[in-house]
């Protein structure tokens, strides 16, 4: 862990452009003044167990209730409203029929190809029902892991909540990763069964999904799959295996439109999230009902001020968290119309986006960093062809967002009247931690402004000393929450180790380590920095270096390698590796591009080395460990500075730069 990563870190222009949110705006919404965030921050310092409490009572229905509101006993093992008994397929569907909304849409989806579907609540519920009775009908029993495997159609969302329906927890693995990559996500949870489809449409291709799972079952999780249900989507020809695969169409559409929720403990498993770190492989971050449900519900509700004629729209994938919050649980527990839209932009389609919001008449919209920088480049005249007078709140998320594109957000998609939020907050943290409270807080570009109320958070150096004004230090979380993560699947050292054992902050130990550099300025205002461990985010993806390395050296021809990221004004980062070789093997360009296709079928596009410089031999200390703050050095084309007098072999130095 070091802070050299952000070595601009103290380097930053002030940035004092401030933007209140309209009167108009404030004055409907929720939470509508500084005065009222204070106030509701206030009363969760004062008692936070009677704070939590009164929203957990509040805002979600429980069958039975807690008597616990957290439970520190086997810290940071923390548990949350303990003994209180949910479903939350009940509070994303059930209580909102009950309450009325039933006829109202739930999910608008929009397909690639320019298919479209929607469905009200009524609809929701006995899709649901009917998956969730199909599963049952293969075998799946409540405390099963289901993996979740698919394009962003309606069925990925049915498939999640008919899991959480049984009780069986889901393992949702993006559809961009390979099938190595979904083998030893397959692995690692011991899933019994996996729901994924012939196919996906992205960028004018299809990616061949069902054929990644046959490929990670044949390669090593034989074992371990049981059955297999595929949707057809893209009607290209797959292989189905009799008495292991079956189709969707065919086992769910006879299935009984009513399934009863099961009765789930709030510290039962939800579900699990692979994601990356500095070490090792990715970790299966554990979340569980009763504190997950509230906490996407309840930042769902102050973030996006929502109300009941309100369209919403994150243009995230159900394969990250991002999706898992805001596109289904956060929404829907609060009873929104939420939608799922199954591509991305792309060339021949740049105002795909633009389209959807003038078609479906979108009033929030919650995208990504990258994705504005992209809108940037190709320009106003897209958007501008478009009518989105109905957006009145922008959201970004996933990565620091410059001043640029925020003002650029703010001006061409919101036309200078739709307040932003900028959230920060992890796979790991459940939901948003800091964010402005649209109605109340006053934005600067660039600032994910104030922790929401009852997350208490720091910026630290190395011992756990609150930094100076405006100084670069670690972003910590002092207190517990009920969104955190509770383990990482069968590694709980890993999970102390990661977050928790780094700093100890004024005598305390258990405060969470985000990964994160940050800043407070002088008005409180934070700005979040990126990562200072050895994650990399492109294009808002996280992904650790020491995966990608570990891919580069399963290659026959790679002895060692070496990643780092490198600025990138439209992804944020890229990736760079250096690689040296196995004796004998002759370097060449086309070698460069054979390894940057292995990383792909290792990991997933998103992982596609930018470049890779093939050198004979990387810089190392005396001690043997590769100087990454050389590599980035070399890869951002700028001078070497600092010490490096470890180095065991300097000569080297030359040599890279004449490679790079
Ligand atoms: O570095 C931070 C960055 O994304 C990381 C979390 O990645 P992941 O678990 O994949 O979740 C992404 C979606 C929540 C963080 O450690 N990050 C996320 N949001 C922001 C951000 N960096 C700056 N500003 C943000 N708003």
């Amino acid at each position: 862990m070091s802070l050299d990563k952000r070595n601009s870190i103290n380097n930053i222009l002030e940035e004092n452009r401030i933007f209140h949110p309209s009167k108009n705006f404030a004055d409907n919404s929720n939470i509508r003044s500084f005065e009222q965030y204070h106030s509701l921050k206030k009363q969760a310092l004062k008692n936070p167990a009677h704070f939590w409490e009164s929203f957990a009572k509040s805002e979600i229905d429980w069958f039975e209730p807690f008597e616990t509101v957290l439970d520190s006993e086997n810290a940071p093992f923390f548990k949350w409203f303990k003994e209180g008994k949910l479903n939350i397929t009940y509070n994303c569907i059930d209580r909102h029929i009950k309450n009325g909304l039933g006829k109202k849409t739930a999910l608008i989806w929009e397909g690639e190809p320019g298919d479209s579907r929607k469905f009200t609540y009524n609809e929701l519920l006995k899709e649901v029902c009917k998956t969730a009775n199909a599963l049952k009908e293969i075998g799946v029993k409540k405390g099963d892991l289901v993996c979740i495997y698919m394009p962003m159609i309606p069925e990925a969302m049915f498939a999640m909540l008919a899991c959480a329906r049984i009780g069986a927890p889901h393992s949702v693995v993006f559809g961009g990763f390979s099938s190595e990559a979904l083998k030893d996500r397959l692995i690692d949870g011991s899933a019994k069964f996996v729901i994924t489809a012939d196919g996906g449409f992205r960028k004018d291709k299809v990616i061949e999904l069902k054929n990644a799972v046959d490929a990670a079952i044949e390669n090593g999780a034989s074992k371990i799959v049981e059955k297999v249900i595929v949707v057809q989507r893209t009607k290209k020809n797959i292989s189905m295996l009799k008495n292991r695969d079956y189709w969707w169409h065919e086992i769910v559409k006879n299935q009984k439109d009513w399934c009863e929720p099961e009765i789930m403990n709030s510290e039962d498993r939800l579900f699990i999230l692979y994601t990356s770190g500095s070490t090792g492989k990715p970790k299966g971050v554990v979340h569980t009902t009763g504190g997950y449900n509230l906490w996407s519900h309840l930042t769902f509700k102050w973030i996006f001020d929502i109300k009941i004629d309100d369209i919403y729209w994150c243009t995230a994938d159900v394969g990250w968290i991002t999706g898992h919050s805001y596109i289904v649980y956060g929404p829907l527990s609060n009873g929104a119309t939420t939608i799922m839209y199954e591509g991305v932009p792309r060339p021949s389609n740049l105002g795909a986006f633009w389209e959807i919001i003038q078609k479906y008449k979108v009033s929030i919209f919650y995208t990504a960093p990258t994705a504005i920088r992209s809108f940037m480049k190709s320009g106003r005249e897209i958007p501008d062809k478009y009518d989105l007078d109905s957006l009145r709140l922008l959201g970004t998320v996933g990565e620091p967002i410059n001043p640029e594109a925020w003002m650029w957000y703010r001006d061409v998609i919101g036309k200078n009247k739709c307040p932003i939020v900028d959230t920060w907050w992890q796979t790991e943290t459940g939901g948003v931690m800091i964010s402005p409270l649209p109605g109340a807080i006053a934005t600067k570009p660039g600032s994910a402004t104030f922790p929401l109320p009852g997350i208490e958070v720091e910026v630290v150096d190395k011992n756990g000393k609150k930094v100076k004004e405006n100084e670069g230090g670690f972003l910590i979380i002092k207190k517990p929450w009920p969104g955190m993560m509770r383990t990482i699947h069968g590694n709980s050292e890993r999970y102390i180790k990661s977050y928790w054992e780094h700093i100890s902050f004024q005598g305390e130990k258990n405060v969470y380590f985000a990964g994160d550099g940050a800043r407070i300025d002088k008005d409180g205002y934070i700005w979040i920095m990126g990562r200072v461990d050895d994650v990399i985010s492109v294009s808002g993806h996280r992904l650790g270096t020491m995966e990608i390395e570990s891919a580069l050296v399963s290659h026959e021809s790679v002895a060692e390698a070496a990643v780092v990221g490198k600025k990138d004004d439209l992804k944020g980062e890229a990736i760079v590796a250096f690689v040296s070789l196995e004796k004998d093997v002759k370097t060449s360009l086309e070698l460069a591009e054979r390894l940057k296709k292995h990383v792909v079928s290792e990991i997933g596009i998103i992982a596609r080395p930018e470049k890779i410089i093939i050198s004979d031999s990387l810089p190392k200390t005396r001690s043997g460990k590769i100087m990454r703050r050389i590599l980035r050095s070399i890869a951002a084309g700028e001078r070497i500075t600092g010490d490096i007098s470890t180095l065991e072999d300097s000569s080297v130095l030359e040599k890279l730069k004449e490679s790079s």
